[in-house]
């Protein structure tokens, strides 16, 4: 090797090695302005943190007794509006969605609509038994139980009360 060429080496290797230097220092300053600035970002930043929050979910959730287990509801597709179930406008509707399928037929001894002679003595009670029963459920002599509102416990106790009345009126 001559001379000349061992100069060249040496001076292009010092020239790397600074080359090196400087980008590793740049580096260096770089994560140490951004770094800590990014993480406080991140957990502040409300955005980040639902899609983390949407990655790390459970996939299952158990339904625990005594505990509130809303959130397992079983809500059915079309977004946010659909999840409340559409009630009955009035007493009629109420009674032709809900009611009628065991009061239309006389379903375990349910006394049926028209019937006059079944409801006359439970109308005989008056209207705050026939509301209550409705409301809570009831089991007189029937051979079958009124289920509380019909089955249907999310029906407003006032809506129950509205088709109670227009039971009462197809009867009188
Ligand atoms: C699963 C069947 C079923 C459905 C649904 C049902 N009922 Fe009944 N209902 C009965 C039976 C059975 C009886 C009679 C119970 C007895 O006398 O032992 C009854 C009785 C009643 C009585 C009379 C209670 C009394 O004091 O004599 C009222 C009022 C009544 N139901 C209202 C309603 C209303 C309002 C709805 C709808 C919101 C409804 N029922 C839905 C089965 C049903």
């Amino acid at each position: 090797m001559s001379k000349h060429d061992r100069q060249f080496f040496n001076t292009f290797s010092i020239v790397i090695g600074i080359l090196v230097f400087i980008t590793l220092t740049l580096i260096g300053i770089a994560r140490s302005i951004g770094v800590p600035f990014e993480a406080d970002k991140a957990l502040v930043d409300s955005a980040v943190a639902a899609t983390v929050a949407e990655r790390t979910a459970p996939l299952g959730h158990v339904a625990v007794s005594g505990q509130d287990n809303a959130a397992l509801a079983i809500k059915p597709a079309g977004g946010a509006e659909a999840t409340v179930a559409v009630l009955p406008k009035d007493g009629e509707e109420t009674y032709k969605t809900v009611c009628s399928a065991c009061h239309s037929a006389g379903v375990g001894g349910a006394p049926t609509v028209g019937d006059r002679g079944a409801w006359g003595a439970r109308i005989a009670q008056g209207k705050p038994a026939l509301y209550d029963h409705a409301i809570k459920g009831y089991h007189g002599k029937a051979q079958m139980a009124m289920p509380a509102k019909g089955g249907r416990v999310d029906l407003p106790d006032d809506l129950v009360r509205q088709t109670v009345d227009y039971i009462v009126k197809q009867n009188q």
